[in-house]
């Protein structure tokens, strides 16, 4: 017979060797297993004796997580924006850093919500059907090339009853070719893959678990960067945005591309909660 105490002394040297925050990893995993919420503190309940599988359950988990792997893929979920999304190893786990396009988007639209939406790269969905959430959106469109991302995408679809809104088109975004949408669009949100094959500062958890495509981009991070924004410049309307994530020490290339395309009369950049330049507002010339 064990106690949630019992599993946490196995465990809690090795969650400190893979973690920065072993405590809080053992939290989310003891509140699934139990199907308690947040608001549950397993140190008031320590001496809660578990049932055998319940017991086995916790103790693989733990460690799957003393091994690196993500809390996010051992849970099979995750938050985005308040609302949980399924997040299997196909898909980038969402970042709360990528909410902040969310904020744009809502600040932007607040008066005449955008009819028309494109999603660049959606991986889980996370982007596409919190602005379905957020937007009375006639038609939103997300591309996504990954086969692995594709079926979790279709889940999140149906999880969260949006397979009216939401069409799914699996497809490079440099080869998405609907002629009848350029130049219809209102919005187009991208978190594109950023990162430098050669980058020494990416977590190891990161590189191992992730998949490759979601993360990494040639010509130093750039390569989607670039050609997504053409492509973005194509589809959208007169006066629409295009709004896409970055990553740290590329503002400036970034806002140097998009302001020498001269298809956006207005390119700002955006600060996320730790003071990192992260997201690129582009509003199409009119
Ligand atoms: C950084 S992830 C972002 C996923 C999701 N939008 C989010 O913010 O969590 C980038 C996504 O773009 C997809 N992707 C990468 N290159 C692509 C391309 N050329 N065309 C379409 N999708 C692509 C990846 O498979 C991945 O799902």
């Amino acid at each position: 017979m064990k106690t949630i105490r019992d599993i946490w002394v196995e465990f809690k040297d090795q969650f400190q060797k893979v973690s920065l925050s072993p405590e809080s990893d053992f939290k989310w995993l003891v509140e699934n297993v139990l199907e308690e919420n947040h608001s549950f503190h397993w140190t008031l309940h320590s001496e809660l004796i578990l049932s055998p599988l319940k017991a086995e359950v916790l103790s693989t988990f733990c460690r799957r997580r003393a091994e690196g792997e993500p809390i996010a893929y051992i849970l099979g979920e995750w938050d985005f924006y308040g609302r949980r999304f399924i997040v299997e190893p196909g898909v980038l786990i969402p970042r709360p850093e990528t909410e902040l396009i969310i904020e744009i988007a809502k600040k932007k639209f607040k008066d005449n919500h955008p009819q028309w939406i494109l999603d660049f790269g959606s991986g889980s969905g996370c982007l596409a059907l919190t602005l379905a959430y957020e937007f009375s959106t006639e038609k939103m469109i997300a591309i996504e090339k990954s086969p692995q991302a594709i079926p979790i995408l279709e889940k999140n679809k149906k999880l969260h009853g949006l397979t009216d809104r939401l069409d799914v088109f699996a497809s490079d975004v440099v080869d998405f070719h609907c002629t009848d949408l350029w130049g219809k669009i209102d919005l187009i949100v991208a978190n594109p893959p950023y990162i430098d094959f050669l980058d020494q500062e990416i977590a190891q958890d990161v590189k191992k678990y992730e998949p490759k495509e979601a993360l990494f981009s040639e010509e130093r991070g750039f390569a989607a960067i670039h050609s997504w924004a053409v492509v973005a410049g194509k589809y959208l309307r007169p006066g629409g945005f295009y709004l896409f994530e970055f990553g740290k020490g590329q503002a400036q290339e970034v806002f140097d591309f998009v302001t020498s395309m001269g298809v956006f009369d207005k390119v700002e950049i955006e600060k996320d909660l730790n003071g990192i330049d992260r997201v690129a507002i582009c509003k199409k010339s009119d």
